[in-house]
C-alpha cells in the first residue's frame, strides 16, 4: 500500500488525471494476490487530493445496491473523485469458487447492461426512488441518500473488445477502455462504438479510453531492449496460464473477437496488451503517438511502467508537457495527418 500511495501522489503531482485499481478474487495464473478494489481505492483517495481513482467492480459478487452505496459514500468523502470500471469477467473459476453462477458471455454483458442502468437510475433518482424490474435485478421506489456529490454521476468506465462490450459502451458507458492494439484495431473499435452510439443518440456522450505500457527512454533502441528484457524476463509459466484462460474467453464471444483473441505470449506478459500501443521510445516518438491515438478519437491513456517511482515522473516530465505543446499547436485533430507522421509503427 505504502509505495501505490506514493505513486498515485507522484500521478497527481505530475499532470495525471485518473488512476486505476483492478478487482481479482482469485486467479490461476499468480494475480490472486491482491487487495479488494473499492477499498484500495478509497485508500489512495485518502492519500491524495487532486487525482480521481477509478475502483473495478464485478457484477456477481456486487450487487447494484451495495456498489451504489459505497461509491457514493467515497464520493462524498472525496469531494467527487470515484469513479468504477463494470467489468464483465472472464475467468470462470473466481466465480464457481465462489459459489457464482457462470453466465455465459453475452448473459454476463447484459447483466452488466442492467448493472449499469440500476446504478445510474439509482444515483440520479427523483423524491419517487428508483424502480426496476430487470432479469438480474429488481428495485422499487428505491431512495439513496446522501447521492453521489458528482453530477449526473460518478463517471462509468466499461472494457471490453467483444460486440457485447461494444454494445454496453455505446448503450450505458461513459467510457469504453480498450486493451492495446494496432491502428486498424483502434480505428475499428472507435468507430464502431460510436456507430453503436448514434443509433442510441449517445454519439457525444460516450468517450474512450486504451491501455498502454510505457516505456521512455533516450534512444529508441534503449526503449526497446528494456522491452525485450520485460518479455525475456516473464514467468513463463503464469503467462502460459492467464494465455490459456483468456484465449477461452475470447474465443467464447458471439463474434470471436473477445479482447485476448488474437494475443500472443509476448503480448500477455502485460495482461491487457499494453505493449500494442507501442508507447516505448524517446520522448518525441511516445507523443507522436499520443496525438495519433487523441486524433483517432481516444480522450484518455491508460499508462503502466517497469519503474513506477522514476517512469510516472520522467512521463509527467517529459512526455506530458511536449503533448501539450504540440495540442496548442494544433497536432493531434487530423488523423490522416498523424497517421502519415506516425501510423506505420503500428501496421507490424
Ligand atoms: C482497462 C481494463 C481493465 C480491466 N480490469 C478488469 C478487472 O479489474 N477485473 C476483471 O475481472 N476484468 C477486467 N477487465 C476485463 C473486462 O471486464 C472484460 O472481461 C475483458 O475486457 C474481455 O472482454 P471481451 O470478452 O468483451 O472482449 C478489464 C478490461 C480492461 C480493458
Amino acid at each position: 500500500m505504502p509505495s501505490n500511495i506514493r505513486y498515485a501522489r507522484t500521478a497527481e503531482n505530475h499532470g495525471f488525471e485518473y488512476a486505476l485499481t483492478q478487482i481479482r478474487f482469485t486467479a490461476s495464473y499468480g494475480a490472486a494476490n491482491q487487495h479488494e478494489s473499492v477499498t484500495f481505492s478509497q485508500a489512495l483517495l485518502h492519500h491524495t487530493e487532486r487525482i480521481k481513482v477509478i475502483a473495478a467492480i464485478l457484477p456477481g459478487p456486487w450487487n447494484p445496491a451495495v456498489a451504489a452505496k459505497q461509491i457514493a459514500s467515497i464520493d462524498n468523502y472525496t469531494n467527487g473523485r470515484i469513479a468504477v470500471n463494470i467489468v464483465s469477467g472472464w475467468f470462470k473459476g473466481e466465480f464457481t469458487a465462489l459459489g457464482e453462477w457462470w453466465l455465459e458471455h453475452a448473459e454476463r454483458y447484459r447483466r452488466s447492461n442492467e448493472f449499469i442502468r440500476c446504478l445510474k437510475g439509482i444515483w440520479t433518482a427523483g423524491d419517487e426512488g428508483f424502480t426496476f424490474g430487470g432479469d438480474f435485478y429488481r428495485f422499487r421506489n428505491y431512495q439513496l441518500a446522501p447521492k453521489p456529490l458528482q453530477k449526473p454521476h460518478p463517471e462509468i468506465f466499461q472494457g471490453g473488445n467483444s460486440d457485447d462490450a461494444r454494445n454496453n459502451g455505446a448503450e450505458v458507458s461513459d467510457w469504453y477502455f480498450m486493451n492495446g492494439n494496432d491502428l486498424d484495431g483502434f480505428r475499428d473499435q472507435v468507430e464502431d462504438v460510436k456507430a453503436r452510439a448514434r443509433k442510441v443518440g449517445r454519439e457525444q456522450e460516450v468517450r474512450f479510453a486504451v491501455n498502454g505500457f510505457v516505456i521512455v527512454r533516450d534512444s529508441e533502441e534503449e526503449a526497446i531492449q528494456v522491452l525485450q528484457e520485460i518479455q525475456g524476463k516473464a514467468d513463463k509459466e503464469a503467462v502460459s496460464a492467464f494465455h490459456d484462460a483468456v484465449q477461452q474467453a475470447g474465443a467464447s464471444t458471439s463474434n470471436k473477437t473477445g479482447m485476448w483473441a488474437n494475443s500472443k505470449f509476448k503480448d500477455l506478459v502485460q495482461y491487457n496488451d499494453g505493449f500494442k500501443t507501442k508507447l516505448i521510445g524517446t520522448k518525441e516518438q511516445i507523443a507522436d503517438r499520443i496525438l495519433l491515438l487523441k486524433s483517432l478519437g481516444v480522450n484518455l491513456i491508460l499508462t503502466a511502467f517497469l519503474h513506477y517511482d522514476e517512469e510516472i515522473e520522467r512521463f509527467g516530465k517529459e512526455v506530458l508537457p511536449l503533448v501539450r505543446q504540440l495540442e496548442s499547436e494544433g497536432r493531434g485533430k487530423v488523423a490522416e495527418e498523424e497517421i502519415q507522421r506516425t501510423g506505420a509503427v503500428y501496421g507490424h
